[in-house]
């Protein structure tokens, strides 16, 4: 638990809300009774009153102090949907957000827009796509940033010592390509996408109590390979230093090169990041999901996300096969992260 005092310890000097999307799901209902009972958060729970109450009780679940809002009953709709098509105009009209609103990936955004919760934890049964798409039309990008991307902190104690890395990003962004304006002109290159996924993955860290080294990985080391996506991750870490000239980021690495100090001396002894990197950036989703699954799988590394960065509040999404503990942890994170 080492890596969630702090957190807790803050979030009960600083009395979050967070809404739930799925409020009848046993396992939103066990770690909601527990997140209540240690009084670490408000919690808001979408569904229906009578479904959650008896899916609570069937658990044999505390949920006294829960907010219950059905978006089928909610008293302030009309104002939701009229919030919701103003920041959807041109894209959605009042119909089609209230036909959206009527779920409650939608309504359970919006009310993390409206200022009625902090945070939102979602996906115990919708599907990524389904938790992330209302953040990214609704809630999003932050200031400075021009896209939604994702992270994982990895965590694992053996022999007493504790091992905290972090790695980016393995579930939102499907590729990077050049953005380009109406005459061609490149107006943000792939390069700049992924450095922004670098910076932004090394900030997380660093709110994880990661001192981040980042490397951005590739199957090349210094050039020593060409084609694929070699000069992409090449190009990133140049558009990372210029982004934030205070990161410690360096490559194209393999990985091997970036965690092997041995393999560092040979291959690039002058870098301050090969050879301990902890942060860790791939220039695929494929490789950053298998990535992180082969760390969590064979290596015996707890897997903590994917923590959504880059958005104007936090949101972040569970996979459907979690367990009430990892609900209960994500929702530490996402509600810390407020
Ligand atoms: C995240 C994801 C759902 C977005 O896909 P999508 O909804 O088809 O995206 P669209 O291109 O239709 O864009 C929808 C909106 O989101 C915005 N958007 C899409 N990707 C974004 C990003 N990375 N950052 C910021 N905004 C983004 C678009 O600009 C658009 O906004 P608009 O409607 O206001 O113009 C998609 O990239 C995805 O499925 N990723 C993989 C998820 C997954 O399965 N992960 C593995 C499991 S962990």
């Amino acid at each position: 638990m080492g890596m969630f005092d702090k957190l807790i310890a803050n979030l009960r000097s600083s009395k979050k809300t967070i809404v739930f999307t799925e409020g009848n799901d046993a396992r939103i209902l066990s770690a909601a009774s527990k997140l209540l009972k240690e009084e670490l958060m408000g919690v808001i729970l979408c569904g229906n009153a009578d479904e959650v109450k008896k899916a609570a009780a069937d658990g044999g679940f505390d949920i006294t102090g829960a907010e219950i809002v059905d978006p089928a009953t909610y008293p302030e709709m009309d104002a939701l949907v009229a919030q919701m098509a103003e920041l959807r105009r041109g894209k959605m009209t009042e119909d089609e957000c209230r036909a959206a609103l009527s779920k409650s990936n939608y309504f359970g955004t919006m009310l993390v827009k409206a200022g009625k919760a902090d945070a939102l934890l979602g996906g115990a049964t919708y599907s990524t796509a389904d938790t992330v798409r209302p953040a990214l039309q609704i809630i999003k990008t932050k200031k400075g940033s021009n896209l939604v991307s994702s992270s994982f902190i990895l965590f694992r104690e053996k022999d007493g010592v504790e091992e905290k890395i972090s790695m980016g990003d393995c579930a939102i962004n499907l590729g990077y390509t050049d953005r380009v304006d109406k005459e061609g002109n490149v107006v943000l290159s792939a390069a700049r996408q992924l450095a922004e996924v670098a910076v932004e993955t090394a900030r997380t860290a660093a709110f994880f109590g990661i001192d981040p080294k980042v490397a951005i990985l590739s199957f090349s080391t210094y050039g020593s390979g060409k084609g694929g996506t070699v000069q992409l991750s090449h190009d990133a870490v140049a558009e990372a230093r210029a982004l934030d000239p205070t990161l410690t980021v360096d490559g194209e690495f393999q990985f091997d090169a970036a965690v092997s100090a041995e393999v560092a001396r040979t291959k690039c002894p002058d870098s301050k990041v090969a050879g301990q990197a902890n942060t860790f950036i791939f220039p695929l989703i494929e490789a950053g999901n298998i990535g992180y699954k082969i760390a969590q799988r064979l290596g015996g590394f707890e897997a903590y996300g994917p923590i959504l960065q880059g958005l104007n509040a936090p949101i972040n999404d569970l996979s459907r096969g979690c367990t009430a503990d990892e609900v209960y942890k994500m929702a530490i994170i996402t509600a810390g992260m407020a």
